[in-house]
């Protein structure tokens, strides 16, 4: 299932939630620097532990990588790189991609049932929200066809995102989310 949510990512109670972080991982500003803040010191520590893959790069950009949690009410966090925008002739929608890709699937292999997104890439990297959204919007449909029963939250911080999401979620959606939905409740009432 998919959700739309205005809120400050940090504070939501779900298994996973994303950082939209540099490939240095060690923390920053907007959405990176209130995670890390509200995990505590103990994240940044965590991610020190995070083999370099070459110097200074801990998460190439497109790529994922998990910690736990610590203070935040989410059990994990994964961090993941998104592309700077230039002009979007330069890889930039293949790269926000994978980030929504790599994203679900380490949460996947993590045993996680909601992730909750914030809009990569939107911020001080300049992706414009209409096109991101799209692409976070699509990668996500994908994923769900083959992981019906996790729920996916986009965790919008302004009311303009948020219209954004809603907007291209009622063109796209309809039966879709409805029929996973009453799938997922019927796979939880089956005995075990
Ligand atoms: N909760 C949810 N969303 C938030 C929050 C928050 N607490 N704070 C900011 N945002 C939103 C922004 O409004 C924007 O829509 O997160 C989105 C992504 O913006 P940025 O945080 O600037 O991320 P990005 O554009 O991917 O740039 C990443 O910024 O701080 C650095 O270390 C980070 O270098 C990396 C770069």
């Amino acid at each position: 299932m998919i959700t739309i949510v205005q809120s400050d990512i940090t504070m939501l109670e779900v298994d996973a939630i994303v950082n939209a972080a540099n490939q240095v991982m060690l923390g920053g500003g907007g959405v990176d620097g209130a995670i890390h803040r509200a995990a505590g010191k103990e994240l940044f520590n965590a991610c020190l532990k995070v083999p370099e893959v070459r110097p200074g790069v801990r998460c190439p950009t497109g790529e994922a990588r998990i910690t736990p949690g610590f203070r935040l009410p989410a059990k994990f966090v994964i961090h993941t790189v998104g592309p700077v925008f230039r002009d979007g002739q330069h890889g930039e929608p293949e790269k926000l991609a994978n980030c929504y890709r790599n994203s679900l699937a380490l949460a996947a292999e993590n045993g996680c049932k909601s992730v909750a997104f914030p809009c990569i890439s939107t911020g001080v990297y300049g992706y414009p929200i209409e096109d991101a959204a799209k692409i976070a919007i699509q990668e996500t449909r994908n994923f769900l066809k083959s992981h019906r029963c996790i729920d996916v939250v986009f965790c919008c911080f302004s009311g303009y995102d948020k219209r954004v999401y809603d907007e291209l979620l009622r063109k796209s959606e309809s039966t879709y989310e409805r029929k996973v939905d009453v799938t997922c409740s019927m796979e939880a009432n089956i005995p075990t």
